[in-house]
């Protein structure tokens, strides 16, 4: 399951040609990649299958639940089966096996058709917060934002923001230093398995896994709310840079 980590796409013709020699399904975690293209493609396109999230903090947002696409006819066939209680497709009532409930209301659908209608503008608005903090930092060296490679549009879900070596400051102090100023602070991705709820998994450390180990700890996630202003932004980029003089 690759995943689109901030909107960005894995080298996804790579992971296809892997999965394809070792005949492992590939099924792609576009949860943070609506809007993003590999190549031209859009994420959720790529693999067996493909899930977009629409929880609290996604481009398109209804409340909690997602979404799962699929070109298969017998898996969508099967997963539409799963999803419902395993009810019989002829008769509602009488079910054919011991199935989920992972149904979607009308009302979350309905607002998320309602999102999807103006997806562009949504996306938009999202890459515009990560080209005005990008801006307000252009004249400061060694800060890594959403990466944006030749092969990639970055549908910019949430933007971060990676302190180079030479800034010399964790995420950890940054968050403090932010929250004193009263901003909101949202930290970089853990690696999963630096956290408790994983650690029985021993497929990696710290020493199997030093990028992910190393960036975690010198990044940040910036506000992203489509209510935010220009001004909030300003503010924000302010504090950071207050922060980054001292
Ligand atoms: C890449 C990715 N995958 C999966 C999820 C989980 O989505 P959900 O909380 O809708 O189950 C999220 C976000 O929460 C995510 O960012």
């Amino acid at each position: 399951m690759p995943v689109g980590v901030y909107g960005n796409m894995p080298k996804m013709d790579e992971l296809i040609k892997i999965a394809e020699k070792n005949n492992v399904p590939l099924i792609e975690d576009a949860g943070e990649a609506i809007g993003s293209k590999y190549k031209g493609v859009r994420a959720g396109k790529f693999g067996v299958g493909s899930t977009f999230s629409f929880h609290r903090t996604k481009t398109i947002c209804t409340g909690e639940g997602g979404i799962l696409l699929l070109d298969d006819k017998t898996h969508y066939d099967r997963t539409r089966f799963l999803r419902d209680h395993g009810r019989s497709p002829t008769d509602g009532y009488y079910m054919l096996e011991a199935a989920y409930k992972y149904m979607p209301s009308n009302l979350q659908v309905a607002l998320a058709y309602a999102q999807f209608r103006r997806i562009e503008e949504l996306v938009n608005k999202k890459r515009e917060f990560l080209h005005m903090y990008k801006e307000r930092f252009s004249d400061i060296g060694d800060l890594q934002f959403n990466i944006e490679s030749d092969d990639v549009y970055n549908g910019a879900w949430a933007t971060s923001l990676v302190f180079g070596k030479s800034h010399n400051i964790t995420k950890k102090e940054i968050m403090e230093k932010l929250s004193k100023m009263d901003f909101p602070v949202r930290p970089f991705f853990y690696p999963l398995s630096s956290t408790p709820a994983y650690s029985g998994f021993k497929t990696g450390d710290s020493k199997k896994n030093p990028v992910s180990y190393d960036i975690s700890n010198r990044g940040i996630t910036l506000p992203g709310a489509f209510i935010l202003t220009e001004t909030q932004i300003d503010e924000y980029c302010e504090g950071i840079r207050k922060i980054l003089r001292k």
